[in-house]
């Protein structure tokens, strides 16, 4: 499929009859950044239903790192089409899902026994890994960090960060959640710098076991290993080997959100391995089966054995077809070397970004880790105002020139690259264009436009 191809204006005449057709049958609140109706995609490529093709950096937000139709991938949901559909793996099981777990024990980091389950969604894993650590560690409450996301469903919503519009107006919220800050050093909660600092930020849990909740109320701290819709946060080197210290001083499990951030995004399997931690639970999902409906959860054995037959599970959870796509994604992921791939990409990212960043103030901080990049856009570099509607303009004017981005942070100002790790390096640079393009155009803007909290002023 070739790249970059407009034809109509962007959104075209059948993706805004179609849009139109949407608002009457969908509630607003299923909404989309780009209001383009797809017709087929391949690799890094999404043609629409007018025709046009668009470079997609977002994959379907940061579900097919192994690229959109992978022929392998494809081969085998046809090929379990052919056989079966479903079951249910708590009636009559089958092997793929056996083998799927046997692929993530091995996968998943940790030196100790383990088992996985599967689920359908991201939010349903979670839902499941508090469910084991309540249930194991006989402890009720959670720690979870601010500018986390966790997913829609209700402890899954509890535990996100996000107020608008993910948790505004659907409490009462799940209870025993506290929320401390994440290692954010661009807007340290603290108003600190590090390393200065000296990870205030994970040292102050011990704080907050005297005057929030006792340590030994603490079921797990759950944190993505990096923050995603939070705005591709990585957090200080020593940051979560703290925090796994400190979950092992006072038998808290660890439980690493890497939904997001897993199968390769970050330039290794799992993000995890970049900070050397061993999380009692990962929660899988999104890149895992190629873009079909699947999730895990994968802990040390005896953790995932505590509760008894018929506790865990789901209808569709494990779905053969999504287990067979997730063993040949796998199989793509480690073929294609594509780990040293996200490398790649993430690294002429950051060259070409650090350079955007000397001519356009409007980037505030470039960061991320192996493919998993962003840039943070700012009214003022000095204050870090978030620029929210210069962010959405951006966004507009890319996929108005054939470039699909998906947004992200708690103000709504950072621009997330989740591109298949398959694009071309030419695929790659052509979209560059088109984002360098946009912020030529686009300014500081209207300050009167400003939207969320203003950032704490660094020096
Ligand atoms: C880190 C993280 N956890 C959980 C979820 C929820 O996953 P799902 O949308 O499949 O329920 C997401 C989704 O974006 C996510 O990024």
């Amino acid at each position: 499929m070739p790249s970059i191809l407009v034809k109509t204006s962007i959104p075209g005449p059948k993706s805004k009859a179609l849009a139109e057709r949407q608002g009457k049958a969908v509630p607003r609140g299923v909404s989309q950044l780009t209001p383009i109706f797809v017709s087929r995609s391949e690799g890094a490529v999404i043609e629409d239903v007018d025709g046009n093709h668009f470079l997609d950096l977002g994959g379907g937000i940061g579900c097919l790192n192994a690229g959109h139709r992978a022929p392998e991938v494809v081969r085998a949901i046809h090929e379990q089409v052919e056989r079966y559909l479903h079951t249910c793996f708590m009636v009559t099981p089958y092997d793929s899902y056996v083998r799927l777990a046997e692929k993530l024990n091995d996968l998943v980091p940790g030196r100790f026994p383990k088992k996985t389950m599967f689920l359908s969604s991201g939010a349903e894993a979670i839902e499941n890994a508090i469910k084991i650590a309540r249930a194991y560690t006989r402890r009720p409450a959670v720690i979870c960090f601010e500018d986390a996301f966790h997913g829609r469903t209700f402890m899954a919503m509890s535990l996100t960060s996000k107020t608008h519009p993910y948790k505004a107006g659907f409490g009462p919220l799940a209870g025993d959640i506290y929320r401390i800050p994440f290692g954010y050093c661009y807007r340290c909660s603290y108003d600190q710098v590090h390393p200065e600092c000296k990870f205030h930020c994970a040292r102050s849990l011990e704080d907050t076991f005297e005057r929030v909740v006792a340590a030994e109320s603490v079921a797990a701290i759950i944190v993505e290993p990096i923050l995603g819709e939070g705005g591709f946060v990585v957090p200080p080197p020593e940051f979560l080997p703290m925090l796994q210290d400190i979950c092992r001083k006072y038998g808290i499990l660890l439980i690493a959100d890497e939904v997001q951030t897993g199968f390769a995004r970050t330039g290794k399997m799992f993000a995890c391995e970049h900070f050397g931690i061993e999380p009692d639970l990962v929660v899988t999902a999104k890149s895992m089966s190629g873009g079909l409906p699947l999730a895990g959860v994968t802990g040390r054995a005896e953790i995932m054995d505590h509760t008894g037959p018929g506790s865990l599970g789901g209808t569709f959870g494990g779905n053969p077809v999504a287990c067979e796509a997730a063993l040949a994604t796998i199989d793509v992921i480690e073929r294609e070397n594509l780990c040293e791939r996200a490398g790649i990409l993430g690294d002429h990212f950051v060259r070409r970004a650090r350079a955007w960043q000397k001519r356009f103030p409007i980037i505030g901080e470039v960061r991320g880790l192996g493919g998993m990049q962003a840039m943070e856009l700012v009214r003022d570099p000095e204050t870090r105002t978030p620029a929210a509607e210069e962010t959405r303009q951006i966004v507009k004017r890319c996929y108005e020139h054939g470039v699909i981005l998906v947004t992200a942070g708690t103000f709504n100002n950072v621009i997330r690259m989740l591109m298949p790790l398959v694009i071309t390096n030419d695929q790659f640079d052509e979209a560059l264009g088109v984002i360098e393009g946009a912020l030529e155009i686009v300014g500081p803007g209207d300050q009167n436009l400003v939207s969320g909290r203003p950032a704490p002023v660094h020096v």
